[in-house]
């Protein structure tokens, strides 16, 4: 099954103030995938084991369709840069990410800044299990903020790891380095969120894909005005 969300909006109140934040068009696909990879990607990928040459195809399919729903027309094969990002035509933004089951990827053409996609699926884990995940990828003060109860607290905190992943994707086009969990905070308010990051703007939010146990999150960011980039 493929589902497409085109032209997916939502919208957040940053600062008391509305707006509509378009992230782009957004793409989850069924792994595996029975679309081939290009001979370019298969060279690429052809000293890895089959489970990573499975999630890089259904992944690339992702984008392919993705990209595609944006109108980009790309001929040979989408390649990787130097830090794993895929390789896009000028102007064109996107991410992507895979698990097992499930890829998903977003593309946009017109956004203002840089965009990143994560998906996380929810699986059962122990109070202390889950504890010590917060523990690595929450600040004091998010951690603060999650809920008592079991399902609430692994919820929220998949959700904030699984955010942070896609900012990532996001941010290092323009710091490309490792930035740490604890360096960024994100602030979720339903289905939207801020994050604090010195020297950027950035939101996110978290999509419903109609996939029960599939966290689907999504961030764009840009350089503060004054500030590098
Ligand atoms: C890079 C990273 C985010 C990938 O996440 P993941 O859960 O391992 O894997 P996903 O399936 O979600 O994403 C994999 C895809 O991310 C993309 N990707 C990899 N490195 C990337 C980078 N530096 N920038 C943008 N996209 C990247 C690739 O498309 C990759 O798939 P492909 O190799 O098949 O093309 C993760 O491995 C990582 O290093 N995280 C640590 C840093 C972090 O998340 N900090 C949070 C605070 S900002």
């Amino acid at each position: 099954m493929t589902l497409s969300i085109d032209g997916w909006f939502t919208s957040f109140v940053p600062s008391q103030r509305h707006k509509h934040q378009h992230f782009g068009h957004l793409v989850v696909v069924d792994v595996p995938c029975a679309a081939p990879l290009h001979k370019d990607e298969a060279a690429l990928s052809a000293a890895w084991g089959d489970k990573r040459k499975t999630t890089f195809a259904a992944g690339r399919h992702a984008l392919r369709l993705a990209l595609a729903r944006a109108g980009v027309d790309v001929d040979g094969g989408i390649g990787r840069d130097d830090r794993g990002a895929p390789l896009l035509p000028p102007g064109v933004r996107g991410s992507l990410s895979h698990k097992d089951v499930v890829a998903a990827a977003l593309v946009s053409t017109d956004i203002d800044g840089t965009i990143g996609i994560d998906l996380e699926l929810v699986e059962p884990r122990s109070r202390p299990g889950l504890n010590r995940l917060a523990a690595q990828v929450l600040t004091q003060r998010e951690q603060q903020q999650l809920p008592d109860d079991d399902d609430g607290r692994a919820r929220a905190c998949l959700l904030r790891f699984s955010l942070k992943e896609a900012l990532y994707k996001a941010l290092d086009p323009w710091v490309r380095r490792y930035v740490g969990f604890l360096e960024v905070e994100v602030d979720v308010d339903g289905a939207d969120a801020v994050f604090a990051v010195p020297g950027f703007e950035a939101t996110g939010a978290v999509v419903d894909v109609g996939r029960p146990g599939v966290i689907v999150t999504v961030a764009r960011c840009r350089p503060l005005q004054g500030s590098r980039g």
